[in-house]
């Protein structure tokens, strides 16, 4: 695929969503069995609406990105993130879901197709932020591009009206809507690329770096309006990520790439962050709160490790109130 093919593609990515909601409405239900966060981490069979197996890639330079080792799987409603050091993948991991990518070696199935075959079925049911997401936004104004999809959609004009207004509301972006995206901050164009990804509300958001360029207010909005949308719109999301502290918050599944070998670990965040050594070999750190404890529990203390503030603070009162409050040496 060319690279000026790859960018359209890009671009579209944001811009064409479901068939399904073009022909039944944007809020017709959905069926998610795994609403429960409980149950978010449960793969059975039929929620499965991503899957990834041993999947190898070689870009033109004949850099080799490996993505075989453990299967990658979401569930329908399923929160996921993908972490691992820089050049480890994530990035050719999600091209390959866009179908901006096909491999040479494993099989890529998201809603059940091929999707660098069928693409357009796919992309439709998908909302995308990508990394760079100059590569993204097309419209001349910020509101002509958030409301691209449901007008190429053919939606009534008040109907897409409504949504522009509702997704440009919720994500407090209604000062910008004559901007010109170009001019835009960083942070801004990422919240715009958002909002487009969201105008239809899509079955999967995938997210890539989604917290870059944030200033701290907006990404603790962003965190918020994650888990919104996961509850209220019942949407899976896809999450790259180098912010550990959040992932706790957003996430119920967690993977690990690993450059050569893979992706390496996955599991619940209370399992994957469990295994320090193992992640700082792969070059990825534990939530600050979880190096914090691992190093109390090291040094004696009869701790478990919290990953977020509140299961922190409920461990130092149980600890603090205990008989037996000094380390154990
Ligand atoms: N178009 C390309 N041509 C050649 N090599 C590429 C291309 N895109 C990515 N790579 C290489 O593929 C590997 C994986 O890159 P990728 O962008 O997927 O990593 P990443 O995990 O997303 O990293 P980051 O955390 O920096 O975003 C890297 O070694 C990178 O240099
Ligand atoms: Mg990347």
């Amino acid at each position: 695929m060319s690279s000026t093919e790859q960018r359209a593609r890009a671009a579209a990515a944001t811009h064409e969503h479901a068939k399904r909601i073009a022909t039944t409405g944007a809020a017709a239900p959905r069926d998610f069995a795994a609403r429960d966060p409980a149950a978010r981490g449960s793969t059975a069979t039929n929620d499965i609406i991503v899957q990834v197996r041993c999947l190898r890639h070689v870009y033109p330079d004949r850099t080799a990105v490996d993505l075989c080792g453990l299967d990658f799987t979401v569930c329908r409603g399923q929160r996921v993130v993908v972490l691992g050091a820089n050049g480890s993948g994530k990035t050719t991991l999600i091209f390959h879901l866009l179908g901006l990518l096909s491999p040479i070696e494993g099989e890529v199935t998201v809603f059940g197709v091929n999707p660098a075959k069928q693409f357009r079925e796919v992309r439709q049911r998908v909302g995308v932020v990508l990394q760079d997401v100059d590569d993204q936004i097309i419209g001349p104004t910020v509101w002509d591009d958030v409301t691209f999809t449901p007008r190429a959609l053919g939606w009534p004009r008040e109907r897409v009206a409504r949504a522009g207004e509702a997704i440009l509301e919720r994500l407090g972006i209604q000062h910008l809507r004559h901007k010109i995206p170009h001019y835009l901050s960083g942070g801004e164009k990422r919240k715009v690329a958002l909002a487009g990804a969201l105008v239809t509300e899509p079955e999967l958001l995938i997210l890539d770096e989604p917290f870059t360029g944030l200033d701290p207010r907006s990404r603790s909005e962003l965190v918020t309006l994650l888990e919104a949308v996961s509850s209220q719109l019942r949407l899976a999301y896809i999450i790259s990520t180098h912010e550990i502290d959040f992932v706790p918050h957003i996430a119920d599944y967690v993977y690990v790439l690993a450059g050569p070998g893979g992706i390496a670990l996955s599991g619940t965040p209370e399992h994957v962050f469990s295994q320090g050594d193992r992640l700082r070999q792969l070059g990825v750190d534990a939530p600050s709160l979880a190096e914090l404890f691992a190093s109390m529990k090291d040094r004696g203390w009869d701790v478990d490790i919290p990953l977020t503030v509140d299961q922190a603070i409920s461990e130092l009162d149980r600890v603090l109130t205990s008989s037996e409050r000094k380390p154990r040496r």
